[in-house]
């Protein structure tokens, strides 16, 4: 197995490099984000392609990718599978342009997650709280709503109902959260965004 796991920008030079040495019985599985599977087959002179999007929680086993596979065989999908699980969940997609999507939500996810602390950390020394506290209040309560998840299985609208009191303070928070051009249109419109990125990246 070939696994293309360079920046998009040196890939193919980097193919160029590496294609005497492929063959008939390589697979290939490319992680970069927006190499399509038609440049990679054309560039190695080859057909059996997964392509996968990782996330960066994949450097402590706790990623997710998305995969989609072009010629490939039952044992290829299987190989890959097992490999790309070494780094966490694996879904599987039928077509590539799903990619843009994964790459939107799990690919850049972590990124709006750190930046949810941020903004809970600001909001939190809007209330008086200094910049330590407010860190230290705003990164462990993420840390510990996702190890909650992590062992419960509930979905996360049963886990914040959970912790929802009818008329209580999560309650008014999440009225705001909730009410009218709140987090659900703002995460929609930022997933959007970077899809279109995402789209618009594969292209070039
Ligand atoms: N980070 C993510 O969450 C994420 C998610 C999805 C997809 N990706 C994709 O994953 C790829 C790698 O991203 P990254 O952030 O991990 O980049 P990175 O940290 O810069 O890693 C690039 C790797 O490529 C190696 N490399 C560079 N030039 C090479 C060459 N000529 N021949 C062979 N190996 C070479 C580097 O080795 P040296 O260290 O020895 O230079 C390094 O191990 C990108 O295509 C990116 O789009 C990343």
């Amino acid at each position: 197995m070939l696994v293309l796991a360079v920046k998009p920008q040196i890939i193919k030079e980097v193919m160029a490099e590496v294609q005497p040495a492929v063959g008939a019985q390589t697979l290939v599985l490319s992680i970069a984000a927006g190499i399509s599977i038609k440049t990679i087959a054309e560039s190695l002179q080859t057909e059996r392609v997964v392509r996968a999007m990782p996330n960066t929680p994949a450097q402590i086993g706790k990623g997710i990718s998305g995969a989609v596979g072009f010629r490939i065989t039952e044992t290829d999908s299987k190989v890959a599978d097992a490999l790309l699980r070494a780094a966490g969940d694996v879904i599987w997609f039928e077509t590539e342009d799903k990619l843009d999507a994964v790459t939107a939500v799990s690919g850049s996810g972590p990124a709006y997650v750190f930046y949810l602390v941020e903004a809970l950390a600001m909001a939190a020394m809007r209330q008086g709280l200094d910049t330590g506290q407010a860190m230290r209040l705003a990164r462990q309560t993420v840390i510990g709503a996702a190890g909650l998840m992590e062992a419960d299985s509930q979905s996360a609208s049963v886990l914040r109902e959970n912790v929802t009191s009818p008329k209580g303070t999560t309650y008014a928070a999440l009225q705001v959260l909730m009410g009218p051009q709140g987090l659900e249109d703002l995460m929609d419109r930022a997933v959007t965004a970077a899809r279109e990125r995402s789209e618009e990246l594969g292209r070039t």
